[in-house]
């Protein structure tokens, strides 16, 4: 188990309550947490709360006895420091060097070694103020690390940004920010992710598609992004969506997909395309019913009298074959997976090769049906155009692995 110590500062946001939780998953997991609150904090999360989720006080007075020092201590006692939620008012006086809370001056004491994450939450406007926007740029510029937020519902009723990132996600900010105190990556890519099973329309309503879930590519896209790599995410309506921020573009069938690619290769200078979406071997031709043969896709839904229906299905070219020649950038590199289900090992391997000599992808991720649980996936192979290279359990560690590889060969 992790000893990490965590200095948790939390200030006023509407957000607040959401900290609880994620201090909580820190305690279970072994790391030992402090907080600081501003005085507003307090008034949106409690000190029993607190003091009962870390055993430890809270600590929110500058001047309380016999603490007149926990402005540089505590800074002296922690590995990492987050300030979760941190509120507009917090980060344009953190930025502007005022220390008049314990919460500020314990940043005036910052020791620039440590990991420092900001992770803001707020409405809309007073993230867009420019104000904020020009404490968070000088902030990050000073070495801070501070974490997207997310789109969506706010407490005052708008919808947009400066919504605190979820919990879990932010959990994972921290590991990575512990376990990479100085090894940011030597290069920053540009990565393009797809992910989701392509969806071959019938008639508008009904189509034929596959198991993919999208979620070892959601995954994967928020490693990246939480390295701070650029990654476009090109993603069906039903697949997972990556935690981070990322441009993202959704498709449906074979065609639709194959378009955008091509497209937005032939426009951006991509470092990668990490190609999970399962696409289509074959896309819908013509549908007999009765004694009508009507070309697929049909306009209106199929009505379900007929005793029989045919589908004649024609076969679809292989997208991944192409993304070099779609390429802008003549050294991009592809990543493959295969997904076999339930084959022996000499069958994998055969797959694998057939894969890099019809597409000459770089590297071929191998994979197994038998491999998930719950609909994750697990156990990773990576192969090169040659051979074994590695293997793993977890989609971060694929993902970790895949850098790695990107990073030492571009
Ligand atoms: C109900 C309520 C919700 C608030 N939510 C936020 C918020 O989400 N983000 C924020 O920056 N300020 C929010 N504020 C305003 C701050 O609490 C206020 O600026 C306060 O002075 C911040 O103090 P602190 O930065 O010392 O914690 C909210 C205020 C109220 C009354």
């Amino acid at each position: 188990m992790s000893k990490s110590k965590i200095l948790f500062k939390i200030s006023g946001s509407i957000a607040a309550y959401k900290s609880a939780y994620l201090i909580s998953k820190l305690v279970q997991n072994g790391f030992e947490v402090k907080t600081v609150a501003t005085e507003s904090a307090l008034k949106f999360v409690g000190n029993a709360t607190l003091e009962g989720l870390t055993g430890h006080l809270v600590y929110s007075d500058s001047f309380a006895e016999g603490e007149m020092m926990s402005h540089i201590n505590l800074m002296k006692w922690a590995d990492l420091i987050i300030l979760c939620p941190a509120s507009a008012n917090t980060i344009n006086k953190l930025a502007n060097g005022i220390g008049d809370n314990l919460l500020t001056s314990l940043f005036l004491a910052f020791d620039w070694t440590k990991p420092y994450l900001i992770v803001p939450a707020m409405n809309t406007n007073m993230f867009n103020h420019p104000a904020t926007q020009s404490s968070l740029k000088k902030l990050n510029e000073w070495g801070i690390k501070i974490l997207p937020t997310a789109e969506g519902y706010l407490a005052c009723g708008d919808t947009g940004r400066g919504k605190l990132l979820e919990p879990d996600e932010i959990y994972e900010y921290i590991l990575l920010a512990l376990n990479q105190k100085n090894t940011e990556p030597a290069k920053r890519l540009k990565v393009l992710v797809t992910s989701g099973g392509t969806k071959e329309n019938i008639d508008g309503i009904r189509f034929i598609s596959n198991l993919s879930t999208g979620k070892t590519a959601a995954s994967i896209t928020d490693y990246f992004s939480r390295r701070g790599h650029n990654v476009t995410y090109l993603h069906t309506f039903d697949a997972a969506a990556p935690k981070s921020n990322c441009v993202n573009a959704e498709y449906m069938t074979f065609s639709e997909l194959n378009a955008l690619m091509k497209n937005i290769l032939g426009k951006e200078n991509f470092d990668v395309v990490i190609h999970l979406a399962a696409v289509s071997d074959y896309s819908l031709d013509s549908v007999e019913t009765g004694d009508q043969k009507l070309v697929a896709p049909l306009e209106e839904k199929i009505d379900s009298e007929s005793e029989k229906l045919v589908l004649n299905l024609k076969k679809n070219s292989k997208i991944i074959d192409s993304l070099k020649s779609y390429s802008k950038n003549k050294n991009l590199k592809v990543v493959g997976f295969k997904l076999t289900n339930n084959a022996d090992e000499q069958t994998k391997v055969s797959m694998v090769q057939k894969l890099v000599d019809h597409s000459n992808c770089d590297y071929v991720v191998l994979n197994d049906k038998s491999d998930r649980n719950e609909n994750v996936q697990a156990n990773f192979k990576i192969f090169n155009k040659t051979k074994e290279i590695g293997s793993c359990e977890t989609s971060t560690e694929l993902a970790g692995i895949i850098e790695e590889f990107l990073i030492n060969t571009l």
